[in-house]
């Protein structure tokens, strides 16, 4: 019996922005239950058209908000009217004894979209969901226009949620999940307080909960930083062969979650960055812990003789996915591929926000790669190709000395050579124009061996 509800379930709100003043909202019920939507005005704010709505299950309702509307909107479950015909819910109730919650908000916990339309001089929209007072039902917000992030929880904490945090249905099934402020009342877990601000409030064991299984929600009072910004990277693995990412933060950036973990192929692993990460990522190859347990890679090795690369570079030659996060006052994402220093495997950065560029090195450089760039395995095979900078050291052909502005360092036969393998990467230093792409904001898939279907790559040591 329990467990009704669980992957089934998901509950979307789709903002979209019309003209400049007013957006459209569709709200859709994609779970295999009826939800009955409530909604809520700011008190600053002019109303909706609308403060509830019964959604049985593939059921839309859509409505255009005010100018400048501010609220939130909530699912409620297990509704039903009494023997006095009063209308209430397991989760989300609002209390009206109505559909309509005519101004009043939802009893938590409850997931909540929240939305501030046309904000600021720039008249841009914030949304976000939240769990800060905890989940009934999975929710997410998709915008319809290009290049914005959707914010998306789509996974059903009630099944993993602790037992000091369970709200429990009419038949024992657990219908929804209390934030720990929520559950305990304290300072600590509420952020008020001596930890009433971002630097004292930091996540506990409980947000972590709701954190790793909706990353992308708000988890706990002062997660801005992680929300409002947050990039989160799938890196994934789509070689023949197993791959050892390797990261590096740029100097002036703190450092991602992980600097190095090892990918099987068809593995993937995500992580969130940190606020305007900077930095860039590679993949080693050929990598194994010799005799006295130090690992080491045949391409790309760190030196750390350790699957993580602890704040150290990649040797090159190594194909680079770079980033520059939330940059400048407008906070853009920058990113590219990089052959600078050479080529060891395909990789490409796809995005996931609409309206934004991939940016994809697919072709296997080390098939034709010249004999003075070649780096060979043991075993005889080119594992690597080194650029002609890297290979020779000389002014040409690392666009420095006379040749150290973009009108004197112009592509040469061997930058010809990576920059008609892959077009849309870098080739040589003052390669911009063609090689830098930028995105409103996006979460992103750096993937080694893009396209495998028209690869035939393999990697024999
Ligand atoms: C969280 O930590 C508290 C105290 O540190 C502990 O009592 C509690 O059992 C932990 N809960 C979970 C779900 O890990
Ligand atoms: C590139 O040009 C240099 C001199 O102009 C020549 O020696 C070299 O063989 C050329 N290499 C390729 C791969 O075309």
């Amino acid at each position: 019996m329990a467990r009704a509800i669980q992957a089934l379930v998901f509950f979307i709100i789709v903002l979209c922005a019309q003209g400049a003043n007013s957006a459209v909202f569709t709200v859709r019920n994609n779970c295999r239950f009826t939800v009955w939507l409530g909604a809520l005005t700011a008190s600053n704010s002019a109303p909706l058209p609308t403060t509830g709505a019964e959604l049985r299950p593939g059921y839309a309702t859509s409505f255009t908000a005010p100018f400048k509307w501010s609220g939130r909107m909530w699912g409620r479950t297990g509704c039903r009217t009494d023997a006095s015909g009063r209308f209430f819910c397991s989760t989300g109730d609002c209390g009206s004894g109505q559909i309509p919650c005519n101004g009043a908000g939802g009893a938590p916990p409850a997931s909540l979209a929240e939305f501030t339309l046309n904000s600021d001089a720039g008249g841009k929209d914030f949304y976000d969901t939240s769990l800060v007072d905890g989940f009934n039902v999975p929710i997410g917000i998709r915008p319809v226009a290009r290049g914005c992030s959707a914010s998306v929880c789509a996974a059903d904490i009630n099944s993993r949620c602790p037992p000091e945090l369970q709200v429990k249905g009419p038949m024992g099934i657990v219908v929804a999940c209390k934030s720990a402020c929520l559950a305990f009342n304290d300072d600590r877990h509420c952020c008020r307080g001596a930890f009433g601000s971002p630097q004292t409030c930091t996540p506990t064991n409980y947000s972590q909960i709701f954190k790793s299984a909706c990353p992308q929600s708000y988890s706990y009072a002062f997660d801005d930083a992680s929300i409002s910004h947050a990039t989160i990277f799938t890196i994934k693995n789509n070689c023949p062969f197993t791959v050892w990412l390797g990261t590096l933060a740029g100097s002036s950036s703190a450092a991602l979650p992980t600097t190095g973990a090892e990918l099987p192929p068809g593995h993937a692993i995500s992580f969130i960055s940190p606020f305007k990460w900077s930095g860039r990522m590679w993949g080693r190859t050929g990598c194994s812990t010799d005799s006295s347990c130090r690992f080491s890679c045949a391409t790309g090795d760190c030196g750390s003789g350790q699957i993580p690369c602890n704040g150290a570079g990649g040797s090159p030659p190594a194909s680079l996915s770079e980033f520059t996060l939330n940059s400048a006052a407008d906070g853009k994402d920058f990113y590219d591929t990089n052959l600078v220093d050479g080529f060891n495997v395909p990789v490409g950065i796809t995005p996931v926000a609409g309206g934004c560029d991939s940016t994809v090195c697919a072709a296997d450089m080390n098939c034709r790669c010249p004999p003075e760039l070649q780096v060979k395995a043991p075993g005889g095979n080119v594992v690597a190709c080194k650029s002609a900078c890297l290979a020779f050291n000389d002014d040409w052909h690392c666009c420095r000395g006379a040749f150290g502005s973009p009108e004197s360092c112009t592509p040469m036969n061997y930058s010809e050579i990576f920059k008609a393998a892959c077009p849309q990467s870098y080739t040589h230093a003052f390669d911009d124009a063609s090689s830098t792409f930028t995105c409103p904001g996006s979460n992103y898939a750096v993937n080694f061996c893009p396209q495998k279907s028209t690869l035939t790559y393999q990697l024999m040591l």
